[in-house]
């Protein structure tokens, strides 16, 4: 017999848990750590070791956007799904080895570390100019105006796709966002989501054949010529590897920086605790560590069982899907001493699993680190103040990401 959580207890997909679901991943943890949702249709894993076993065991696979898309491609919406079966199927996130071997060396040839490092003042640079016209007193979108254009400009600029071009590329990104990471009943997301994706496609197709001509030192140009040394390489793989990076560089990170912000601005000692030390310092590191545990943006990685698994006497039947809750994980108390509280001084915050475990442990978390690290004492050290002008409410309406739709806030300058 299945242990069942009742949509009572947690519903993915209900307001009240988009909007704080921690409370509800708690009393699971406790008390039903693997159990089957009706709603989701998934099991639902919320202990720590649990999920970081999850993420390492092989049995469970990342290959679940070809599945979805391949049950769905006689229906209505066949067509599209047809086309970001085919496509985001290409991304390495969502491939098992082999295939996601071949598809992370590539990436890892262009987004090596010194590359991320070399963006360093050009991120402090992004950060000052975004802040420059806030006057004092002012009110502002925090998430417009700062945490969604930082990681979008940044990513370009690593990228190297032509600055102006940024808001394309956004649009497209959030297109395909309604695809992969919501949650929303909306009949027209697939064909909307396809139909950015072919234009993503043909932009990075044609970027592509741009930085062949005149090659340089940019990442793009470290991915082309790893693609041409390797064999085993399609260049459709090539493209998807450009979107994912592009898609997977923003949101997350508009996200971090917004939440970040977010439990600062709730617990005043602990914003400042952190003023007065900059992106170098171990404090800073540390509290963005804390950030992403506290209340990161990834809140559960779905997987595929691939056989049977017996886990604390449940049966995982091949064939069922699996949610891993990293942000259950993160608030664990047999890992993280009183874990609902946001403390930028935990010994420990950095063994969260916000970025993953194992094969596909984030590709871009040296750069997410960074762009927090550099922002949040670029801020601190501008504004001695932001006061949040309505409690939040709108929130995505996602399961796999958390995160908020506006922010407004009124700050006050130093
Ligand atoms: C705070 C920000 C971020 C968070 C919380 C985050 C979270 C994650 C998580 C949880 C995974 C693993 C998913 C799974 O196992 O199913 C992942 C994978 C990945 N992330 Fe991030 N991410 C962030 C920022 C970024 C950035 C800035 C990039 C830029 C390139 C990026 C690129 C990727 C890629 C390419 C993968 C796939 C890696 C693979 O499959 O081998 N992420 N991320």
């Amino acid at each position: 017999m299945k242990t069942i959580v009742d949509a009572n207890e947690f519903d993915a997909n209900a307001l009240e848990t988009i909007r704080d679901p921690y409370p509800a991943l708690a009393r699971l943890r406790a008390s039903k750590p693997i159990c089957w949702s009706p709603v989701s249709k998934a099991w639902y894993v919320t202990r720590y070791d649990d999920v970081r076993d999850g993420f390492r065991d092989d049995r469970l696979s990342a290959d679940r956007i070809r599945p979805f898309c391949e049950a769905r491609k006689d229906g209505p919406d066949g067509d599209a799904l047809r086309l970001l079966g085919e496509h985001i199927g290409l991304w390495a996130v969502f491939n098992d080895p082999p295939r996601h071997t071949y598809l992370r060396r590539l990436m890892n040839r262009g987004f090596t570390s010194r590359a991320v490092e070399h963006q360093r003042a050009a991120i402090g640079d992004v950060v000052r100019s975004l802040v420059a016209d806030w006057e004092e007193g002012a009110e502002i979108d925090f998430h417009q105006e700062f945490a969604y254009p930082l990681p979008t400009t940044v990513i370009a600029l690593l990228l190297g796709v032509p600055i102006e071009d940024v808001d394309h590329l956004k649009r497209w990104s959030d297109a395909l966002a309604q695809f992969v990471l919501t949650s929303k009943i909306n009949p027209e997301k697939y064909r909307i989501a396809a139909d950015a994706l072919v234009e993503m496609n043909a932009y990075f197709t044609n970027f592509l054949k741009s930085r062949r001509k005149n090659p340089g030192e940019l990442v793009t140009d470290r991915l082309i010529s790893a693609a041409d040394e390797d064999e085993d390489l399609t260049p459709d793989e090539l493209v998807a590897s450009c979107v994912l990076m592009l898609f997977a560089g923003h949101e997350t990170t508009t996200q971090l920086l917004a939440n970040g912000l977010l439990a600062l601005i709730e617990t005043p000692e602990q914003m400042t605790a952190l003023r007065g030390h900059d992106a170098g310092s171990p404090v800073t590191h540390n509290a963005v560590e804390e950030m992403l545990r506290y209340d990161g943006p990834s809140l559960t990685s779905p997987r595929l069982a691939l056989e049977d698994i017996e886990l604390r006497g449940e049966t995982i039947s091949a064939g069922e899907r699996v949610w891993l809750w990293n942000s259950a994980a993160n608030r664990d108390l047999e890992i993280f001493a009183d874990p609902e509280k946001f403390d930028i001084a935990r010994d420990n915050a950095d063994q969260h699993v916000q970025f993953g475990y194992g094969i596909h442990f984030c590709l871009g978390a040296p750069l997410a680190r960074l762009e927090a690290q550099v922002a949040f004492p670029i801020l601190l050290d501008a504004f001695a103040g932001f006061e949040l002008v309505k409690p939040i409410q709108d929130w995505t309406d996602s399961y796999v990401s958390r995160g908020m739709l506006d922010m407004p806030l009124k700050v006050r300058r130093a």
